[in-house]
């Protein structure tokens, strides 16, 4: 049975989603139906007390384990949820580039990491056809319940191979499609099948699965041969 604090999650989610980017498309290699750009009305959403339960993202760190030293781009930072998290874990040798289309998210991201005192997150806006990352620097990219949105996925995606070290990762951390029970709208969640046709078809090879979260599953590709 789903749960009441599941299906407030769920509302608050289907509230929080404004119609920022006009523009919702198809995937033309897929067809899927490209989700609305969460506005920041959802910000809160994105930092309730909830989330560490629902989402587990300290596990998800932990499984991703990412070398103290890295450097990390959170694409799609939202207000930085993520992005300080990881900050703490690359350390003062590494850095993290949160990148956000909306600046209202940035500002929040910047004076929640003043105030908890981390100085190596860099933001940098974001656009709706570039990653505005600086060249071959990125360990990894992590796109947080972030790809679903691009309301430009193909262009996105050969930016963001630009991007990437040699050996770098873009990692897609995704609501699960094929799980009904989790309680998120269609159009914000990814199968496997469907994430792997899309970022194949612009070179990336898929490198592995890695499961064990509550809602979501994380998805690790290596860039397009340069
Ligand atoms: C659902 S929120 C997730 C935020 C954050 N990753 C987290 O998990 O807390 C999605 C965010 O992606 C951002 N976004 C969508 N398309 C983007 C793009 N092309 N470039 C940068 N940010 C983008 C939105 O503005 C929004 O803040």
């Amino acid at each position: 049975m789903i749960s009441k604090q599941i299906v407030f999650a769920a509302m608050a989610l289907a509230l929080a989603v404004a119609p920022l980017a006009g523009w919702q498309g198809k995937h033309p290699v897929s067809g899927r139906q490209i989700a609305p750009v969460m506005g920041v009305g959802g910000a809160s959403w994105l930092v309730r007390a909830e989330r560490e339960q629902e989402e587990n993202p300290d596990l998800a760190l932990k499984l991703l384990a990412i070398p103290e030293g890295s450097v990390v781009a959170d694409l799609g930072a939202g207000v930085g949820y993520y992005s300080l998290k990881i900050a703490k874990i690359v350390g003062p040798k590494g850095k993290v580039y949160a990148t956000d289309l909306q600046p209202e998210m940035l500002r929040m991201l910047r004076t929640r990491a003043q105030k908890a005192g981390i100085r190596n997150v860099e933001t940098i806006p974001g656009a709706i056809d570039a990653a505005n990352l600086p060249d071959g620097a990125m360990d990894i990219v992590l796109l947080v319940d972030v790809y679903h949105e691009f309301s430009e996925p193909q262009k996105m995606l050969r930016d963001i191979a630009k991007s990437l070290k040699p050996d770098g990762r873009l990692i897609l951390l995704e609501f699960r499609e094929e799980d009904p029970k989790v309680p998120i709208r269609p159009e914000h969640k990814m199968s496997v099948a469907t994430a792997k046709k899309e970022l194949e078809a612009e070179g990336y090879t898929f490198d592995k699965l890695i499961d064990g979260l509550p809602w979501q599953h994380i998805l690790v590709f290596k860039g397009p041969a340069r």
